[in-house]
Formats: C-alpha cells, structure tokens, sequence
C-alpha cells in the first residue's frame, strides 16, 4: 500500500501555513489490511481509519457516485484499484487535489500549484456540484486566503451559481451548513465569505433576510457608506479586525436585518427596525441552529444595539431596563460581548472606523454601578420575596442615577 498526504496538509505547506490537521489517503489496500496493521474504523460503511497511534485519519482512495440528492445519496466505491488521480479528481478545488508522499514528491494531476500561484480558488472537474456544501466551503476559503490575495475562478463561481439556483443548497443539513458558517466568521475577512455567497446567487437562498439588505439606503449623515448590506459587511470585518469571538460576530452580522422589511415609501429612515428585525434573527438562529449562545446574543444586540450608541442620553430607568434584561449580575461577560458588538457597529461605518465610541466605558461603569448594589443591608431591614426584588431595583436606580450625574459632571 502507498500512503500520501492530501488536501490542506499539502496545500497549507506550499502556502508556507502551519499546517495543523494531516488527512491522508491510502492507495492499494483494502479495509482488512488496515483492519489487520491495528488501524480503527472511523464509520460502519465509510473507508476512513485512525491510526493506532497518532489519531489521525487515513482514508481509502475511492471514488464517489452521486445517487441522489442531499448528503445521504453518495455512494462509495472503495477498492485497491482505485488510483491516486481518480480519487484526486473526485475533489472540490485543484488546490486541495494534490498529494505528496513522505519525500514530499507531489502529484499534481489537476494543477493544483499553478492555481496556488495565480492565487486562484478552482474546481477539479464537474464532480464538484456532487456536494453542494462545497457552495460554502469555496466561499470560507476566499474568507481564509483574501490576505493572500485569492479569488474565486470565473468558471467555479459560475458552477456555485448553478448550484445555488438548482435548489440543492436546501438539502444541505443545519449541522453542516452551521460547521462552514461559524467556521468562515472566524476567518479574518469573514465579510469575504459573505461577499462570494451573494455573488453566485446563495446567499438569497441561504440567508435572504441579510441578501435583502443590499440596495437599502441609511441616511448619509449617520452612514456615510448609505447602503445597509455594505454596513453589514463592514461591522463584520471590523469584527474580526477586533478578534472578536464568534457569538459576537453572528450578533454583528445579523443585528440590521430590519432594515431589510422597511417600505422603500419611509426609506432611507428605519423606524423601530430593532423590534421588527427580531422575527427575522430567529428565523435565521433557528434555520442553522446556532448555538444558544450565539442566538441569544444576535437577539439582544438585534432589540438593543441603538440604545448602546444612545448610553449617555438614557434615563436612569431605561438604563436600568437594559441591564435588566441582560441579567448584567449574572451574566457580565454577556453584556460585555453586547457592548463589543455595540462598538462594531458604530466602527462599521465608512470614514469612521477610527472614531472613540465613548458608550462602551460608560455602559461598563453602568453595569459595575448596578452590580455594586449590596443585597445584604436589604435583607437585614427585612425585605423578602418580591419585596425585595423591588428594593434592590430602587436600589440600582439610586445609584445608576448617581453615576449619570457624576458622569456627566
Ligand atoms: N473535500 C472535498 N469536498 C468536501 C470536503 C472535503 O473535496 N466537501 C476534500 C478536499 O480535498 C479537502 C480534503 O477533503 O482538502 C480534506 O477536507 P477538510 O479536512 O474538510 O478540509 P481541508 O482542505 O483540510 O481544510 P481545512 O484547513 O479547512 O481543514
């Protein structure tokens, strides 16, 4: 049996990338002879296998059939006939088809470094509409490699497009579709991700509420870029210009979708775009089924973000409202993701990225006023129950009051 190494491995260490997780294949074996070498199977009818030792996976070389739609309809054909170039081919980009064995001979059937070279994201061959989560995989990898200066080929943008426009994204799993979302935000120019989806016609199919927002005017005077699709992307690179963690950048990404439903009759205003864009954020939350921390956030930030930018104007009570429902005493590090997504959105916006976005300090001292509200004087006077819940909000109010005069003394 000859084993190489394939997919990001290769094509990591040709970028020059630490490479992190090594896939390999095997070419000339059957699964009884992995079986007998001490290898473990990783599935019952999947010919992939984890080395006894190190974990990592080696697959049979095989070729794939698709048999029907959606993920379940592959079928495998894994056998030691099966040679390097057609399991090679069977891949979504040339610069993920190459192999290299552990003299770091390459093969390269499908021009895998020329395209490294021209920094160009392309298909193997059309086996690659097989798996329509490639649609999204294509656009996380634009997401890692803009830095490096990579696009998306013409003709594999035109194939994601067919792809998109035949329905098959719609049979793609929310686990799967979820993996490749979260993934592509943490890239560093997830905005990127966001920008190839919409250009081959998949982001009207996967996310419409966020494809909806381009072409929606916001007045100039509070957002010079005016578009609202262009805004979003610009929250979500500032984001990640922040290392922001993932809950915050869904927050970031999702926090404007309101905007989207406004009459073009009341445009470039967005009255109460806040509560109206609710509906839609839990749509999205729930299509992909976000994590729970990840939803909750995109809804708070979706109700609350411009009473973060409005901190210093706010009555004591609304103050107080606010860190209530984000229960600030019990989840601090909650609100603070809530202030950084607060933070972004107002960087988010052309020619102010640099701008001082005084809010967030006073939203903190705000929080750490209400939080230093000692209970136990309270329940020496003998509050109780909801007696007391009332108290300690007197309480906080006393001293959020104190803290706007102070502050703005
Ligand atoms: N692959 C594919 N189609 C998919 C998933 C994977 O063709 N839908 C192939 C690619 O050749 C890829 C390899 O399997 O390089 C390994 O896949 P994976 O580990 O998911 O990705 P990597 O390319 O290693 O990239 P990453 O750095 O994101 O892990």
């Amino acid at each position: 049996m000859r084993i190489y190494k394939v997919g990001g491995a290769v094509r990591d260490r040709l970028l020059g990338i630490p490479v992190t997780d090594i896939d390999r294949v095997v070419v000339g074996a059957t699964t009884e002879e992995m079986l007998a070498q001490g290898f473990r199977p990783v599935g019952a009818d999947f010919p992939v296998f984890l080395h006894p030792k190190t974990g990592e996976e080696y697959a049979l070389a095989r070729t794939e059939r698709k048999s029907g739609r959606g993920y379940g309809g592959f079928t495998f054909h894994a056998s030691p006939e099966v040679t390097l170039e057609e399991d090679l081919i069977r891949r979504d980009l040339t610069i993920n088809a190459m192999a290299e064995d552990d003299q770091q001979n390459l093969t390269d059937p499908y021009h895998g470094q020329r395209d490294l070279e021209a920094r160009l994201l392309r298909h193997v061959s059309p086996a690659f509409a097989e798996d329509p989560l490639r649609v999204l995989r294509v656009a996380r990898f634009a997401a890692r490699y803009a830095e490096l200066g990579f696009t998306v080929a013409p003709e594999t943008l035109e194939l994601m497009r067919q792809l998109s426009e035949s329905g098959e994204l719609e049979a793609l799993t929310a686990e799967r579709s979820w993996k490749e979302i979260s993934r592509a935000l943490m890239e560093n120019q997830p905005q990127v991700f966001i920008e190839v989806l919409r250009a081959c016609g998949a982001l009207k199919v996967l996310m419409p509420e966020i494809d909806a927002l381009f072409g929606v005017p916001q007045p100039e005077a509070h957002h010079p870029e005016i578009d609202t699709g262009a805004h979003t992307l610009s929250v979500l690179e500032q984001a990640a210009q922040h290392k922001q963690p993932l809950t915050v950048r869904w927050a970031c990404l999702l926090h404007d979708l309101g905007k989207g439903l406004t009459p073009e009759e009341e445009w470039p205003r967005h009255i109460a775009h806040e509560l109206k864009g609710l509906k839609l954020i839990k749509a999205v939350n729930e299509r992909f089924k976000a994590p729970r921390d990840c939803q909750e956030l995109a809804l708070l930030v979706g109700e609350y973000h411009t009473h973060g930018h409005r901190a210093l104007e706010l009555k004591p009570s609304i103050l107080l409202e606010l860190l209530q429902s984000f229960d600030v005493y019990r989840r601090p590090q909650r609100f603070e993701e809530f202030i950084a997504a607060c933070e972004m959105d107002a960087r988010g916006r052309k020619g102010l990225e640099q701008r001082s976005y005084p809010q967030a300090d006073y939203l903190r001292g705000a929080a750490h006023a209400a939080r230093s509200v000692a209970v136990q004087p309270l329940l020496e006077k003998g509050f109780k129950g909801p007696e007391l819940g009332e108290a300690i909000k007197r309480e906080r109010l006393k001293a959020l009051k104190a803290y706007k005069e102070a502050a703005s003394a």
